[in-house]
This record gives C-alpha cells, sequence and structure tokens, in this order.
C-alpha cells in the first residue's frame, strides 16, 4: 500500500493525480486535520507529528510512505530517512514532495524563480537549498503566505478577501520581474487559476503536476519496493479530525463521495510506549 500523508485536506491535490495515474495501487489517505495547519508550528512538532504518522501508516501496511506535506517535507522528511527509518523500518521508504519539483524547476525554468509557501517551509530554506543543487546561480525569492490555507479552508476562495491576499503576496514577484512560481503548498494548486490570473506571464509549478510522473520514475528505479505494493485498486481515507468535514472537502476535491476513517494515532502511541516503558508490551 502506498501511504499519502499531509497535515489536512490539502495533500488531496496530490492524492487525485497520483490515483489517476496507478489506478490498480492501493492507496490510503491520512490527514493530521486535529492538528493542523502545520505551517507555523515548530521544527521539533512538524518532526514529531510526522514520524507519529508515518508510525502508523507504516503499522497500517505501507511499504512507501510520500508526505505530500510541504512543511513536513521541509521540516522533517531528512531526519525521518536519516534517523527514524534506517533504525525501524530500513526496508521501507518516506519520500518528500519538495525535491521533484525543484528538481523540474531547475531544469526547465527560465528567469527568476518565486517560492510561495508556508511559513515553516519557507524559513527551513529548503527549496532554495535542492534547486541551488540543480541550477546554483538561480535567482529566487521566497514568500511566505500564511493567510492562503485557512482561505482556502473556510471556502473563501472567490471572495474578495482572498484577492487582496493574493495581490500583497504577489507584490515582490511581480515588482522584481519573477518568470516563474513554485506553489510551495498542498493547497495553492486550489487556487492555481487565481495566481496565474494575478501573474498571466508566469509559468506555474506544483506537485500535483510533478509528483505522479516522479513516483512512476522512482518505482520504476526500485523493482524491489514496487513489487510489495498491493494491487487491488483500494483507497482510504483517514483522519485525525473532524469526518464529516473531512468528507465534504475531500468530496469536493475527488469528485466523488469519500468514506472517511477517525484516527488518533498519537493517543495510540502514547498508550503503546507507556505499556512498552512498563513491560506491557
Ligand atoms: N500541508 C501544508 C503544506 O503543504 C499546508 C497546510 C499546513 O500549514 O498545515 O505546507
Amino acid at each position: 500500500m502506498i501511504g499519502v500523508f499531509d497535515s489536512g485536506y490539502g495533500g488531496l491535490t496530490v492524492f487525485k493525480p497520483l490515483t489517476k495515474k496507478f489506478p490498480r495501487y492501493n492507496f490510503i489517505y491520512f490527514g493530521d486535520n486535529a492538528r493542523a495547519p502545520y505551517g507555523s508550528r515548530s521544527q521539533e512538532e512538524i518532526y514529531k507529528y510526522t514520524r507519529e504518522a508515518v508510525d502508523w501508516l507504516f503499522r497500517e501496511g505501507c511499504e512507501l510512505i510520500i508526505l505530500a506535506c510541504n512543511t513536513a517535507s521541509a521540516q522533517a522528511l531528512q531526519k525521518i530517512q536519516q534517523e527514524y527509518l534506517i533504525k525501524n523500518y530500513s526496508e521501507r521508504r518516506v519520500l518528500g514532495v519538495l525535491i521533484p519539483v525543484a528538481e523540474e524547476i531547475a531544469k526547465t525554468a527560465d528567469g527568476k524563480i518565486g517560492i510561495l509557501a508556508t511559513e515553516a517551509t519557507v524559513s527551513s530554506g529548503a527549496y532554495l537549498r535542492e534547486i541551488k543543487k540543480f541550477k546554483s546561480d538561480a535567482e529566487i525569492i521566497q514568500i511566505a503566505a500564511p493567510t492562503l490555507v485557512p482561505l482556502i479552508e473556510t471556502d473563501m476562495i472567490y471572495h474578495n478577501s482572498m484577492k487582496l491576499a493574493l495581490r500583497k503576496y504577489l507584490e515582490s514577484f511581480k515588482k522584481t520581474g519573477i518568470k516563474n512560481i513554485i506553489l510551495g503548498c498542498t493547497h495553492y494548486p486550489l487556487i492555481k487559476d487565481l495566481i496565474q490570473a494575478e501573474m498571466p506571464g508566469a509559468k506555474i509549478f506544483d506537485s500535483p503536476s510533478v509528483i505522479p510522473a516522479s513516483l512512476e520514475n522512482y518505482l520504476t528505479r526500485h523493482p524491489e519496493i514496487e513489487k510489495r505494493l498491493g494491487k487491488n485498486g483500494q483507497r482510504r481515507f483517514v483522519t485525525t479530525g473532524d469526518q464529516e468535514k473531512f468528507s465534504k472537502f475531500a468530496a469536493k476535491i475527488m469528485n466523488v463521495p469519500v468514506g472517511v476513517e477517525k484516527a488518533l494515532p498519537f493517543l495510540f502511541l502514547k498508550k503503546f510506549e507507556s505499556a512498552r516503558m512498563n513491560g506491557l508490551d
């Protein structure tokens, strides 16, 4: 099974094209809505919450997990790969969305690059680092856009506040002649048209258009992982938050009714850890 993790709903923008590209593969989507948003949290919190979600997904049988959340990819992925996985699940894999998008923009972009993302993704500098690995002379500007996620989640996409927020955030991109924009947050593909309307000449890069092909490439290079993935076309949706709200939001993005399970891995893990410490495991 392939797990797709996000802090909340936004990762569905990546889940949808992934499930379309790989219809036979079993997928589970996990949204930590109870603790979202992650974008204004500390690195320690983002790491802890992401690790708990990853742990839960592995227990559910995932062989491969994609962190659809840019904030988790920026602030937690490296430590998960280099410490947690090696110690606990050395045969399984966790991948992020940031490196494939950075690679794509570095290879194809002509001109200055603007990154729009959460505060935590911007402060990590991860996109900058990854783009510069492929294109060391890239001129990049980053903007943290903390009000966009709440506006999208409260159905304010076509409200005047969204227009004003976008104008404010994109002002420095316009002034500095940005020609390429990374939508460095799961939710922004939902307002791609509005961003494009504000900056008609700019080329937009985002996870939904890059990650499916990048996963295909990964699976071709890693047949040992690919052959362990279940292929019965299963789809599961799990949230730590309100099931009904999640179901409504997910149905809108997926264009089909979505049944949602509830899980609280952090509570389960706490019990599990204290049982282990008390010798009950
Ligand atoms: N999923 C987050 C991201 O892609 C956005 C929402 C949040 O801040 O949790 O960065």
